[in-house]
């Protein structure tokens, strides 16, 4: 029968804190949740969220996957609690250890995230930082297979910041053999250290490409993405990063450009005639939402392994 299984390692910071083994068997519970196929009781377990930026669907999403599995979770409000006030990290993490059994943390530098997971003796999650956003990458996988079943045939091509959203396709999608393509204007591209590790993974070097042309990018893709031009924190450099992604526009034109059965997928929030026209996102919509809502499920599979 079907069930969780405990993850190697304790955190999920990254993408690559999986193996592909068990990033198939969140997919998997995550599917059979979804289809009510599924029922998983983790007795009472208590997640905390720590948010340091705005969050809809993660928090949200963390919240009810925890009360379907008969847990719950306390949001600590960083300007309201002492962590806004410069409690170091160090000590937080070790008295939140003794409190909640998980916690599940969105915040700028990576490194804040890793600190707390070095002092904390219950699994830290990752809901964001600048460098990734793993949780996000699980459902968007999910939708994938929803589409194709089999990964090795698709062609995934992400038009948009080579940051966070995008680091986290890349390992992912190296761990399930998907090509990825990234299009990014020059200066935006993924971090390096997240290619270098990608390469690393993938047993052919073609399959992950990163280049500043999104007509060249988007040529026989079968999974268009794309995300915000300004994320969390980049409120002051709307301007300047309006100008330097002209011409990456998800548009009916580009849309012509990739196969015919192309899915548009986004991780939300998404601003209209920036990064995605409204005609294409309406005409894509079902999906884009169903998308958020593998959110829901792909997170309350990745508790269960975490915390059975
Ligand atoms: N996609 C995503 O993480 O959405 P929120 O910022 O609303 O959590
Ligand atoms: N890149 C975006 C993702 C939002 C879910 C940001 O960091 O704001």
């Amino acid at each position: 029968m079907l069930k969780p299984t405990k993850l190697a390692k304790n955190n999920f910071l990254s993408s690559l804190d999986l193996s592909t083994n068990e990033v198939l068997n969140i997919l998997e519970l995550a599917n059979n949740l979804k289809n009510k196929k599924l029922n998983i009781e983790l007795n009472n377990k208590v997640l905390g969220l720590i948010f340091d930026k705005s969050s809809t669907r993660t928090r949200v999403s963390f919240q009810i996957a925890m009360t379907r599995l008969g847990g719950s979770t306390i949001d600590l409000n960083p300007s309201t609690s002492q962590i806004g006030r410069g409690e170091p990290i160090k000590d937080t993490a070790r008295v939140l250890s003794r409190y909640f059994d998980a916690i599940a943390i969105r915040t700028f530098d990576h490194s804040d995230l890793e600190e707390y997971a070095k002092w904390s003796t219950i699994p830290v999650i990752n809901a964001l930082t600048d460098l990734e956003h793993p949780c996000q990458a699980l459902a968007d996988f999910l939708t994938i297979h929803e589409e194709f079943i089999d990964f090795k045939n698709v062609i995934l091509t992400f038009i948009g910041d080579g940051n966070n959203v995008a680091n986290s396709l890349i390992l992912c999608g190296a761990l399930l053999g998907v090509e990825v393509r990234i299009a990014c204007p020059k200066g935006y591209e993924p971090n390096s250290l997240v290619i270098k590790k990608a390469y690393e993974i993938y047993k052919n070097k073609d399959l992950l490409k990163i280049t500043n042309d999104p007509y060249n990018a988007v040529s026989g893709a079968n999974v268009l993405y794309t995300d915000v031009w300004s994320s969390m924190g980049e409120e002051n450099k709307k301007a300047e990063k309006d100008k330097s992604f002209d011409g990456f526009t998800i548009d009916n034109n580009l849309v012509s450009k990739a196969e015919k059965d192309a899915i548009i997928l986004h991780c939300l929030p998404a601003y209209r005639s920036k990064e995605i026209t409204d005609e294409v996102f309406e005409s894509n919509k079902n999906r884009i939402f169903e998308q958020a809502e593998n959110r829901l499920h792909v997170q309350q599979a990745l508790l269960s392994c975490l915390l059975y």
